[in-house]
């Protein structure tokens, strides 16, 4: 069957009644749009679990807390439906601004704790605008399994938690990060970098890298950790360093000791562009 463009959710919701009368499992996989290959391979395990895929491209206004990184945020919409076809995705649901929100709305969804810190320190609003988006998406959709990827770890630990505090009867499946050649975490803001930024954005990962060899070797000091990445970020001085953190990856709280599974997690600035990535550490037994 060949992929179908819906941009109403009555259209999507009829498309998809159908879809459940004939016996068919679903899967939902959120995104922006600007597909690559971190995307493809969220919608390769959808397809890989469930009878149909759907992928929702939405640029969700309610979750940039700034309107210039709204607006620069790039849209490719033809391209990125071919890329869902070549994947086998059964719709692609790319609703418009107006379709999502049609009146001011009084509801939002909010989880503590899990958002405060990290990236929740640096965009106000932006948690409680991506947990009310997915959980409009997930109500339209009613899938039987949701796709998030791990490079946007506080993201996937928010939307578990969110799913088991509110009963949605939902399996939220978590997908590896994807990386370029040199390490970098696919990003649909790398494509916003300058050359001789994205040619420095390596140092990020190869950070991460280091702390996670620090506990690998046996060492349970987070702060021996902070400073091993801390070093490495320090060889490229124009990369501005937004949070480096290790936390719990469920509760996305600071951690003292390495004695469970941890996350080290990196917020940086190149140029104007801002990317995050992150990388499991678990303490050697
Ligand atoms: P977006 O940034 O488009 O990402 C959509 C999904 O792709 C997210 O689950 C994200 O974690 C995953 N993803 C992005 N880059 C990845 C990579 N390199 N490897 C693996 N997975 C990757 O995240 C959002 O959109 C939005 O906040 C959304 C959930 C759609 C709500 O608006």
């Amino acid at each position: 069957m060949s992929l179908e463009v819906v941009y109403t959710i009555e259209d999507l919701r009829f498309r998809i009644a159908r879809k459940r009368a004939a016996g068919a499992t679903i899967g939902l996989v959120p995104t922006m749009g600007a597909l690559h290959s971190g995307h493809l391979s969220l919608m390769e395990r959808a397809r890989d679990e469930n009878d149909s895929v759907i992928v929702s491209i939405f640029v969700n206004p309610a979750q940039f807390n700034q309107e210039e990184d709204y607006n620069r945020y790039p849209r490719s919409l033809e391209t990125d439906v071919e890329l869902c076809e070549t994947v086998g995705v059964a719709i692609v649901f790319a609703p418009s601004a107006a379709e999502m929100y049609p009146e001011e709305a009084y509801t939002s969804v909010e989880v503590s704790t899990i958002t405060e810190g990290l990236c929740g320190a640096f965009r106000p609003g932006h948690f409680t605008g991506v947990a009310t988006v997915v959980m409009k998406l997930l109500q339209i959709v009613q899938p039987d399994r949701v796709y998030f990827g791990e490079k946007d770890a506080q993201q996937l630990a928010m939307i578990e938690r969110l799913v088991r505090d509110l009963n949605v009867p939902v399996k939220v499946v978590a997908v590896p990060t994807v990386r370029d050649e040199d390490g970098v975490a696919l990003s649909s803001r790398n494509q916003l970098l300058s050359k001789p930024d994205r040619a420095k954005a390596p140092v990020v990962y190869r950070a991460l890298r280091a702390a996670v060899a620090v506990a690998a070797s046996g060492v349970t000091d987070v702060e021996a950790m902070k400073a091993a990445a801390a070093a490495v970020l320090a060889r490229e001085p124009s990369v501005r360093v937004e949070y480096l953190e290790v936390v719990d990856p469920a509760t996305m709280q600071p951690v003292e000791k390495v004695d469970q599974p941890v996350r080290i997690a990196i917020a940086a600035w190149l140029g104007g562009i801002r990317l995050i990535d992150n990388l499991l550490a678990t303490p050697r037994r």
